[in-house]
């Protein structure tokens, strides 16, 4: 299956967003993965609604939106309304998570369901064959820049072999250039790059990216 890359603007300059985003489209990345943050869920806060209402009256790329928040139910369809195309919410933050795929699917969006590197395939099961695309975590959500959590590759193998060679999973944490390949070996092919794209060369790390993953 072809690699997905869905760049992170998290640690991206803010001040300068659209013209980045915009740049990393041009370069071959077909979404974009918008980190959202409550501070309770995680421990860190980053953005919400109005900005990504606001970027996306400057590009068309595929809002990739990961909702880092807890009871994701209160304010899915917000975010749809704001711009986002797919919304991935965490299991570990609803007791209801059959409500947040309905709502997104009312919508007519993309639904995903994310685990924590510490939550196994198990705790989701009943909810694999309801949604578009499973994200493993492959750091503890909160911050970019984390050092990529190995074991989690099993979690990726026992993914796909339930799910079959057309589903999306997705990783998102401490992706690089040197651990791309066994990353799409263990069977992931949404992948998330956050550090590892918005640094001072966006259009090569892109493509350099691409060529590790041929
Ligand atoms: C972590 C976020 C990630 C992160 C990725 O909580 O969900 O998307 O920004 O950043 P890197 O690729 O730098 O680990
Ligand atoms: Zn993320």
């Amino acid at each position: 299956m072809n690699m997905i890359l869905s760049p992170s603007i998290l640690n991206a300059d803010f001040g300068n967003m659209a013209a980045l985003i915009n740049e990393a489209d041009n370069a071959g990345a077909q979404w974009l993965h918008l980190d959202v943050m409550d501070g309770v869920f995680v421990p860190n806060i980053s953005f919400g609604i109005p900005v990504i209402q606001s970027l996306r009256g400057h590009t068309n790329i595929f809002f990739d939106t990961h909702l880092m928040i807890t009871e994701p139910e209160r304010y899915i369809e917000n975010f749809i309304k704001a711009g986002a195309d797919g919304i991935t919410f965490h299991v570990e933050a609803t007791e209801k998570p059959l409500e947040c795929i309905k709502l997104i699917r009312k919508h007519g969006k993309s639904a995903a369901i994310a685990i924590n590197p510490d939550t196994p395939v198990s705790r989701i099961k009943n909810l694999l064959d309801k949604v578009d695309m499973v994200l493993c975590m492959t750091v503890f959500p909160g911050y970019g820049g984390q050092k990529y959590i190995e074991a989690v590759n099993d979690k990726i193998k026992e993914i796909r072999e339930l799910m079959g060679s057309e589903f999306n999973i997705q990783v998102d944490g401490g992706v690089k250039e040197d651990n791309l390949r066994a990353i799409l070996e263990a069977g992931a092919n949404v992948i998330v790059a956050g550090t590892a794209v918005f640094n001072d060369d966006i259009t090569g790390s892109v493509k350099r990216l691409f060529k590790c993953a041929q």
